[in-house]
């Protein structure tokens, strides 16, 4: 495997003359599609879906979905890329751990989930598509599990394990991406979870049983169904402590990937280990929009798993382009990673807290720019200099005195926080607290930037704390998806102070509101705002004076991602 393996593909070739659009040519020569974008401390797989991440003998590996024909997805040519790190920020490529070889994979080996094994062996369970292009479930194990690599795999000779048929009554082509399977303790069968969807629009995550890991058993209910939201790709179940100690007790987690509206959603609830029954808090019944989604942005297939020497849950999405196909063509390349983030319960056990991990802040580096006690008035634009602007973690707290000067929200009115966002963005000065926040990846001139800012409402006697992230004049490039995205942050802006955390990766923003309350991810393709002439800034365009409590910069070095393996480096 050399390192230019995953960017360089047989359409980059086909397509490696179509002739550059005309917003390019006005610029300087350092514009490259294929290399402005690139981030440079994101993971990048070629495309799509997450397989399961995990750690075995001191090293992290990912498993992705990779099609190495092309930089888009392909219909029958999907394998399972395969990458190790010993800190998860640089990242070293190995071949491809499945690939499709047999009649039951021969259309793709597509998502699954690594679960260890009573003898503490990784195990895959994934999905093939055999060549009637019908979804099966199959096994893979290492070749030599004494290899901390775990370079080679091998398929079961008793695959497929599972497959679509008419007793089942399984839809042949919905049924795919098993969990990472979990015992239970007191039958000592295993249980993995399947995504599906049945007539009418009804989203299903099947669950079976298998005392071997290999004659699997479907049970008579499935774990979680919902009228009306599609296909639930991408299950994943997990357990979480209430305040990080036994003591308080367990929930349950279930995360569902909606393939119809390409989110992730999660439920927080009670698992009934002995009856395999799961009850939400809160399920998908009366409204998508009460239920909780990691990421207000762009953030989808996600998968967690447990790191068991750090101890704690990690969380790992990909994220989509904003770019038409034909760029991403160009590019050379499609899809990144979001950068992991631990994920914990909140003290009410409400949601989940989501922060990057820790070790991105390796990639910190001079300059670095610290502010304190900054008053930001009406219509002030603030511009942060002496960093690498395109490639930058900021992390920056606000304390707003006069919060009952926050506009009114009328409560019989829409409450989409992303239809709020979009309603006025950043555009304008506006009456109230906010719209403020960062104002990143701007140029010169001001023709492109991407605003991450907060507005404050009063309704029903609370306040509503409403965080944006507006790509609308993010490019000049207007073939991009330039969607506002928005969420609202359980936070009370009379007590607490409002702070986002963004990182910045040339095309990749991600925000992270009220320490981790509320995650919104954008891609964004700027033309001017490139490279070093990229420009951070701090804005306040509402009316009332907000007061900047601390801001903290740091340019971000570059990661190594999917170098070949050295004997330096292990
Ligand atoms: C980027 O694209 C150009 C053509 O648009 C091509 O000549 C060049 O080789 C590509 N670079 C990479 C790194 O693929
Ligand atoms: C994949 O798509 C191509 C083009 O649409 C089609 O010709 C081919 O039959 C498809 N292959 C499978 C396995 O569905
Ligand atoms: C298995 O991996 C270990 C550790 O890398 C190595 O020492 C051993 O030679 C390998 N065994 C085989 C049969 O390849
Ligand atoms: C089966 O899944 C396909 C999508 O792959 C969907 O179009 C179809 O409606 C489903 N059939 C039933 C009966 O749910
Ligand atoms: C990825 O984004 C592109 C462009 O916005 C969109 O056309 C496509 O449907 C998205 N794919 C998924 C799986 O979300
Ligand atoms: C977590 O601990 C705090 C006290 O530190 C307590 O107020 C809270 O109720 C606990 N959360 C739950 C869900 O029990
Ligand atoms: C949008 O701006 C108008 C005019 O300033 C204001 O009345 C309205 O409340 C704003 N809407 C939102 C959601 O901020
Ligand atoms: C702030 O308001 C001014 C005046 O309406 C407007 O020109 C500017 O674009 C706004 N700033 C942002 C960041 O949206």
């Amino acid at each position: 495997m050399t390192t230019s393996w995953l960017f360089k593909t047989s359409f980059l070739i086909l397509y490696g003359v179509v002739h550059i659009e005309a917003f390019h040519q006005t610029h300087s020569s350092t514009f490259n599609l294929n290399q402005t974008y690139k981030p440079s401390f994101h993971f990048q797989p070629s495309k799509n879906w997450m397989n399961g991440p995990m750690r075995y003998k001191g090293l992290y590996h990912i498993f992705y979905q990779h099609n190495p024909k092309g930089a888009t997805w392909s219909n029958n040519s999907i394998v399972w890329g395969h990458s190790v790190s010993k800190d998860l920020v640089n990242w070293f490529s190995l071949q491809h751990a499945l690939t499709p070889t047999k009649s039951y994979d021969i259309n793709g080996c597509w998502s699954g989930s690594v679960t260890f094994l009573s003898n503490n062996k990784p195990a895959i369970l994934y999905t093939g598509i055999d060549k009637n292009n019908h979804q099966t479930q199959n096994l893979a194990i290492p070749k030599n599990a004494s290899d901390p690599f775990l370079k080679e795999w091998e398929k079961s000779p008793k695959n497929p394990l599972i497959v679509p048929t008419i007793s089942n009554k399984i839809n042949v082509t919905s049924f795919r991406d098993p969990t990472t399977a979990w015992i239970g303790h007191h039958d000592g069968f295993w249980r993995v979870l399947i995504g599906s969807q049945e007539k009418g629009n009804k989203g299903i995550t099947l669950l079976f049983k298998s005392k071997d890991f290999v004659n699997w058993v479907q049970s008579k209910n499935p774990f979680y169904s919902a009228k009306k939201i599609g296909m639930m790709e991408c299950p994943d179940f997990f357990p979480m402590l209430i305040n990080g100690s036994i003591n308080y007790g367990i929930r349950h987690v279930l995360k569902v990937s909606l393939f119809d509206v390409s989110h992730d959603y999660y439920l927080i609830g009670t698992y009934d280990t002995i009856k395999d029954v799961y009850i939400p808090d809160k399920g998908f019944e009366k409204n998508n929009n009460e239920v909780l989604r990691y990421d207000y942005g762009k953030f989808y297939a996600s998968k967690t798993f447990y790191d068991g020497v750090k101890k704690r849950r990690v969380l790992w999405g990909w994220i989509n382009e904003s770019s038409i196909q034909e760029e991403d063509v160009q590019k050379g390349w499609s899809g990144i990673q979001a950068i992991p983030r631990t994920i914990w319960l909140d003290k009410f056990g409400k949601q989940l807290i989501q922060w990057p991990i820790v070790e991105v802040e390796k990639l910190r580096t001079k300059p670095f720019v610290k502010l304190h006690s900054k008053v930001l008035k009406e219509g002030t634009l603030f511009e942060i200099s002496g960093v690498t602007a395109a490639q930058a973690d900021v992390e920056i707290s606000f304390e707003v005195n006069d919060v009952e000067k926050a506009q009114a929200l009328d409560p019989s009115g829409k409450m989409d926080p992303q239809d709020l966002c979009s309603e006025n963005g950043s555009k304008g000065k506006e009456t109230g607290v906010g719209p403020f926040g960062l104002l990143v990846l701007a140029s010169k001139d001001m023709q492109e930037y991407t605003t991450i800012f907060f507005k404050v409402f009063k309704a029903n006697k609370k306040h509503v704390v409403l965080m944006c992230s507006d790509q609308s004049r993010s490019s000049l490039n207007h073939k991009n998806d330039l969607t506002t995205y928005g969420a609202f942050v359980d936070v009370n802006p009379l007590y607490e102070d409002l702070s986002i955390r963004t990182l910045i990766d040339h095309s990749a923003v991600e925000s992270f509101g009220g320490q981790g309350k509320a995650c919104i991810t954008s891609r964004v393709y700027p033309t001017l705002a490139i490279n070093d002439k990229a420009h951070l800034h701090v804005f306040n365009n509402g009316t009332v004076d907000v007061k900047i409590k601390k801001l903290s910069v740091w340019s971000m070095k570059k990661a190594k991602i999917n170098y070949t393996p050295s004997s330096v480096f292990f």
